[in-house]
């Protein structure tokens, strides 16, 4: 039978990355069933175009697909009456609890940099982005409120992800990042729930696996001075936001690093970056983010092989530096970058 992945390019350069990532799974052949794509509407164009960020027909559509490809979204920062953040929202209704984002430098084009072979695992439902703001006037002024939500279901099932992506990597290291010296309640409960992960686990599944935890602005310090220090890092929600895109610098660009939305029934790709207004429309945004969203997906459905073509698709062009975007140093155009990888795979 078929392969049915939606796609949802969104805004931006969303709607010039996720149709190379399309053409990248096509070129697959046989390592993967036939896939067969769904266009669906999403983002903040359509918000404006139709009343929703996310139409139910884009849900419905998912619901009845095997995995997707999500672009980016343009989300204004200041308050659009009726308008939110569609990906958020999937996020929830999809109950894709994990956002796994591998950041990896390759190799060669290091140079006398550390090499950087980190995993950020980002819980996706809870902490800030529950979004419960609130704002009151008060007698010296406004006075605006935010709920941070923590729970134990949540903060174990993403620890039990942390660790079961740590048994498959070489030092099987998970560092938990939190900030329970200030939010000793919120960050307390996630700090020890993951730490307690191994404790339940059946027949001492992660017993050899290292835990180490640090400050989340520590973290971010010796991120930028020491990245090999870190294997899997595992933080609440708007932590591993932050961390995860700080991380993408150490690797060249944001344009390199991808990411899959993953829960119990359901993973969608996507790449870390935003819809970069600055660039989108000129066909030179970086298509290679999107791409290896495509093959973290097919990895996360246990097509390997599929995966693997991609990614060493991906790797070689990187590699070669002959055919790069502008944001890696070179002048090649999205579809010259997307060739290059096509020819490779
Ligand atoms: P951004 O990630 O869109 O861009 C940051 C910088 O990186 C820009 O200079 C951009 O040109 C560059 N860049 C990003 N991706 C690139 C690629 N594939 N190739 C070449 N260069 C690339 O972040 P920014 O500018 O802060 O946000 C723009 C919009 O995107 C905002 O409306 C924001 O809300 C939204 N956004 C959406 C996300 C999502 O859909 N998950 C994530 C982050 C931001
Ligand atoms: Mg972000």
């Amino acid at each position: 039978s078929s392969l049915k992945i939606g796609l949802i390019p969104a805004d931006g350069i969303g709607k010039e990355v996720i149709p190379a990532a399309r053409a990248a799974i096509e070129a697959l052949g046989s390592d993967i069933p036939k896939p067969e794509f769904y266009n669906l509407d999403a983002g903040f164009e359509c918000f404006a175009s139709t009343g929703t960020a996310l139409p139910e027909e884009t849900v419905e559509a998912l619901q009845d697909s095997h995995c997707a490809l999500f672009g980016a979204v343009s989300s204004p920062i200041t308050k659009v009456t009726g308008y939110s953040s569609p990906i958020v929202a999937l996020r929830k209704k999809l109950d894709l609890y994990a956002n796994v984002r591998p950041v990896v430098s390759v190799a060669e084009n290091a140079q006398e940099k550390p090499r950087v072979d980190l995993v950020v695992v980002r819980e996706n439902t809870e902490c800030l982005y529950v979004k419960q703001e609130t704002i009151t006037s008060t007698e010296s002024g406004k006075e605006a409120r935010a709920t941070r939500l923590i729970t134990e279901r949540a903060s174990r099932r993403i620890g039990r992800l942390a660790f079961e992506l740590a048994l498959g990597r070489p030092r099987q290291l998970v560092t938990i990042i939190h900030k329970s010296n200030v939010l000793s309640v919120t960050d307390g409960l996630f700090r020890e729930t993951i730490r307690a992960v191994p404790r339940f686990a059946e027949n001492g599944r992660y017993d050899n696996i290292q835990i180490e935890e640090q400050i989340v602005d520590s973290a971010v310090y010796r991120l930028f001075r020491e990245p090999q220090i870190y294997d899997v890092m595992v933080a609440p929600n708007l932590y591993g936001d932050i961390i995860s895109d700080a991380a993408a610098a150490l690797v060249g660009s944001l344009g390199l690093v991808p990411s899959i939305n993953a829960g119990d029934n359901f993973v969608m790709g996507e790449p870390v970056h935003g819809s970069a207004p600055d660039i989108a429309g000129r066909g030179i945004a970086n298509p290679l983010a999107s791409i290896r969203s495509a093959a973290l997906m097919l990895r996360h459905l246990g097509y390997l092989n599929g995966a693997d073509r991609l990614d060493k698709a991906v790797d070689g062009v990187i590699r070669e530096g002959q055919v790069l975007t502008p944001d890696l140093g070179g002048s090649s155009k999205t579809q010259e970058v997307l060739d290059a990888v096509l020819k490779k795979i």
